[in-house]
């Protein structure tokens, strides 16, 4: 049986029917493979990528590269969630034409289905335009975006104060406008994500906004718990460090006490074969030095 992959219109309809839609964030192929056996409707292959695989303090040095390559092997490892993959850090904002030509790549090389970018500057809500144009689906990004993790001065939550809350509300105004279908909003307070949530037509993605979200994206590292530090607005679904360190711990005490590899996990000969390779090594030298011999004659 052929599995349909989901499209972006599951945003649409699950708004409408007030059903919630789970996207989680995933950047190889074996966590693919386990995202891909459950219902989980979305994958987000975020520049996160860059903090939670990489080591990074910021998403900030995230490349085009290493998008495309985690994004082909989320698309390798699934067959059912809509992929999204965020365009990084300076992938768009240099030019509009770098713009368009990087999110091509993400869709054409990588193999996702829609672009993820920050923000709703001029520049932004002209490329988004353009890309929706060209038949690239764009999911938008406002509150907390970690690419102007400078300009804010760490990652603070935002719109808490009037000026936040109007900046927030006029750039959804202008996703509205554009046809964005979905946007995350990243770390507003729960009201504010719910009035946006239940006055514009795009389907709102939360986190760290509340519950009232027409869907919710979370990391995939705070889900399974494998992050160093969980973030408030997250919650470990399964204590991943301690039950994947107990692993490798038993994998150690196994090999250092002698449990581990057992017969049944080898391959057999009868010894004889070997004693046959040894006799047939000593010919073999034998002989050599039998012609080494008549060369010094
Ligand atoms: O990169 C990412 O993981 C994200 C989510 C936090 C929305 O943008």
């Amino acid at each position: 049986m052929t599995v349909k992959r989901n499209t972006m219109d599951i945003f649409e309809k699950a708004k409408k029917e007030r059903r919630k839609i789970t996207m989680v964030t995933c950047y190889d192929y074996s966590m693919a493979r386990i995202v891909d056996q459950t219902s989980i409707d979305s994958i987000l292959i975020g520049d996160s990528v860059g903090m939670t695989m990489h080591g990074y303090d910021s998403t900030l040095p995230v490349t085009m590269d290493e998008m495309v390559l985690s994004t082909k092997a989320v698309v390798r490892g699934t067959t059912k969630p809509l992929i999204v993959a965020d365009m990084p850090f300076m992938s768009y904002q240099a030019s509009f034409e770098e713009g368009m030509h990087n999110a091509g790549r993400l869709i054409a090389e990588g193999g996702a289905n829609a672009v993820k970018l920050e923000g709703a500057t001029p520049a932004t809500l002209m490329l988004i335009k353009e890309l929706i144009a060209h038949g690239i689906p764009v999911v938008g990004h406002l509150g907390l975006t970690p690419q102007s993790v400078n300009e804010f001065g760490g990652f603070k939550a935002q719109g808490k104060e009037m000026e936040g809350v109007a900046e927030l509300l006029a750039a959804c105004e202008h996703y509205a406008d554009i046809g964005v279908k979905a946007a995350v909003l990243e770390c507003i307070p729960a009201e504010l994500a719910k009035h946006i949530t239940l006055t514009f037509p795009f389907s709102t993605i939360g986190i760290g906004a509340g519950p009232d979200c027409d869907a919710e994206v979370q990391v995939i590292h705070d889900v399974l718990g494998l992050s160093d530090r969980t973030p408030k607005h997250a919650h470990n679904f399964v204590d991943g460090k301690s039950v994947l360190g107990k692993a490798l711990q038993d994998y150690d005490d196994a090999i250092k006490g002698k449990t581990f590899p057992t017969a049944d996990n080898s391959v057999h000969i009868d010894p004889k074969v070997i004693s046959d390779a040894e006799d047939y090594l000593d010919g073999l030298y034998d002989s050599l030095m039998d012609d080494n011999d008549f060369l010094d004659n």
